[in-house]
């Protein structure tokens, strides 16, 4: 249905045996069930703290297992992400020798380069840097970052710099994406994200598109309008834009005024990438509420995927009424 309705795919996020997750033959079934899912990214092997664990010493394995599981089903792959303030080795937030303007640029060139490199054209695409911008004041640099706090705002050029040659000294055709939340509406941080694409355009620096991660509320999702009319501001700028971390959360118990709900949320979410032609596909972040980061991140607070597992792990998945949802707006 997503390809009948030009977009490249319908994906999810996950993390697979082999790469630290325990066996389950019922997720894994549905991970692997093409009718569903023709992308997956990974929802952690392919961070700092995975890949490059010591200076210097990148371990591929994991993430070149998800590649592989994901590419025997003929799925797009998001690779996900090189640079970003969380799941940093230790070495990076607590350096022996602090850091310096220099020191660290070079560790964001070394890291970015070798990865983009290494991986060439298995990945559709990498999120070169995730969530630079910070909520409060919107649009303003996060500056809990460590990249931030010693380099300023330069890093997020650096790190595309570094993808850019990358991709440029190998000629690959991997797209080089921009990914945030709270930019799937207009408002200052949607429009700091467009004045970073603006700016790395200027400089002849490659970026192809901007993620939208929505991770929504139930109730409080932007309508489609509102999703569709910023996903064109980005449109506009010469860049695509995908939905790349959709979930629908809700404080647990879920009521049927809730349920319902949600699916509204997730419909006008995918209708909206359905009539923007910019926008390249969704993917949910992960797609079975057993797995789902929510409870863990959000205290009470879960229900948002589109499958579960009544039985537990290792039984058969559900599907919710969410998942007709998404079906209807393609
Ligand atoms: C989350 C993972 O799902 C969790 O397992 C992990 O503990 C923390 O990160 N935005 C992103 C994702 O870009 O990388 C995050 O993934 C969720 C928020």
């Amino acid at each position: 249905a997503a390809k009948a309705a030009g977009k490249l795919w319908f994906g999810t996020a996950a993390d697979i045996p082999g790469t630290g997750e325990p066996e389950d033959f019922y997720y894994m079934q549905e991970f692997n069930n093409t009718h569903d899912f023709g992308e997956a990214t990974p929802a952690n092997i392919m961070k700092f703290m995975f890949v490059e664990p010591e200076q210097g010493v990148f371990n591929f394995t994991g993430p070149q297992e998800f590649l592989d599981v994901a590419h025997a089903t003929d799925k797009y792959v998001r690779c996900h992400n090189l640079i970003w303030k969380s799941e940093l080795p230790t070495w990076v937030t607590a350096p022996a020798v602090p850091w310096t303007n220099a020191t660290l640029s070079a560790v964001i060139y070394e890291h970015v380069y070798n990865i983009v490199e290494h991986f060439g054209d298995q990945c559709y695409s990498w999120d070169v840097v995730n969530e630079a911008f910070a909520d409060s004041p919107a649009g303003s640099y996060d500056n809990s970052s460590i990249f931030y706090d010693v380099i300023g705002p330069a890093y997020v050029v650096e790190a595309f710099q570094a993808a850019t040659d990358a991709v440029r000294n190998n000629s690959l055709s991997v797209k080089l994406f921009y990914n945030d939340y709270n930019i799937e509406y207009l408002g200052n941080k949607s429009s700091a994200a467009q004045a970073l694409v603006s700016d790395l355009k200027a400089r002849d620096i490659q970026i192809d598109g901007v993620g939208l991660e929505s991770h929504f509320i139930v109730g409080e999702t932007p309508s489609q309008a509102s999703q569709e009319a910023n996903m064109r501001a980005f449109t506009a700028l010469g860049v695509n834009v995908a939905v790349t971390e959709l979930d629908v959360r809700l404080p647990l118990p879920p009521t049927a005024a809730d349920e319902t709900q949600q699916v509204a949320d997730y419909y006008s979410t995918v209708a909206a990438c359905v009539a923007v032609d910019g926008c390249i596909g969704v993917t949910v972040w992960d797609f079975d509420d057993t797995y789902s980061w929510i409870p863990s991140t959000f205290a009470g607070q879960g229900y948002g995927d589109l499958f579960l597992q009544p039985g537990g792990a290792n039984t058969p998945l559900v599907k919710k009424a969410a998942y007709d949802g998404c079906l209807e707006a393609l």
